[in-house]
């Protein structure tokens, strides 16, 4: 069976009601990074930061996943598909998705704050106090900014062994998560879908300047019968 690599960030979401960062009306339009998303701010203000994961939390709760989740996972009938998401929702688990990689953490998870390997399931909301079950305090299992990609090993395996990449909403201005495609086979062809796209298309890379509910169903279609 070829391999197919998908890589997903909050465009491929956005259809489904979960909000972008760097698009108008963005996540990061409301909210300072350095206030939300860093080590530095959970020890400044943890319950800023709990909270702000709380609400983003609760907001997954009443959303679904699209079209183009869906697409990903009738690819599955021919390819051998492998995801590679900056998201940290879980529609594409939810979607069927049968390989899923979080590169930046989950948000339906947490984390001990002193042993990065005590991970527990969190649906509901975190607050200070809750504790690991070697009491230390409860953390998102979310990648913050100046953190370490744990997964970034796994996701350049993936990539490299890919015979076609798909790469779908995502501004590619994210490190180490961006420069995935740098680790592609030199033939793998390249299928980049997001409706302002922020990279050139090139001889191994079409550009489908579509919504991702439109252009990844398109393209399923065109591999399931290629
Ligand atoms: N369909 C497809 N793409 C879309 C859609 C849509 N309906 N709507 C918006 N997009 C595209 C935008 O054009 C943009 O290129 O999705 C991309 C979203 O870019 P960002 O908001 O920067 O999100 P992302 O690339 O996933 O951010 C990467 O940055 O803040 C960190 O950790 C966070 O994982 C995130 C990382």
């Amino acid at each position: 069976m070829k391999k197919i690599c998908v890589l997903t960030g909050a465009g491929i979401s956005a259809e489904s009601g979960v909000k972008t960062f760097r698009d108008e009306d963005g996540l990061w339009e409301n909210h300072e990074i350095t206030e939300v998303a860093t080590p530095e701010a959970f020890l400044r203000n943890p319950e800023l930061v709990l909270d702000f994961y709380n609400q983003r939390r609760r907001q997954l709760m009443g959303v679904k996943p699209n079209a183009a989740h869906t697409a990903l996972v009738d690819l599955e009938k021919k390819y051998e598909v492998h995801i590679v998401t900056q998201n940290v929702d879980d529609l594409h688990e939810r979607a069927g998705s049968s390989s899923v990689l979080h590169l930046h953490g989950e948000l339906t998870k947490s984390r001990s704050s002193k042993n990065d390997q005590l991970i527990y399931d969190q649906k509901e909301d975190l607050y200070l106090g809750d504790l690991c079950e070697k009491n230390s305090q409860l953390r998102p299992h979310i990648v913050w900014f100046g953190e370490a990609v744990p997964e970034m090993e796994n996701a350049i395996s993936l990539v490299f062994e890919a015979d076609i990449i798909i790469i779908i909403g995502t501004s590619m201005q994210v490190y180490p998560a961006a420069g995935l495609i740098d680790f592609k086979k030199d033939n793998a062809p390249v299928y980049f879908i997001d409706p302002k796209p922020t990279i050139q298309s090139t001889d191994t890379i079409e550009l489908i300047s579509e919504k991702a509910s439109q252009g990844v169903q398109k393209l399923v279609d065109k591999l399931l019968s290629s």
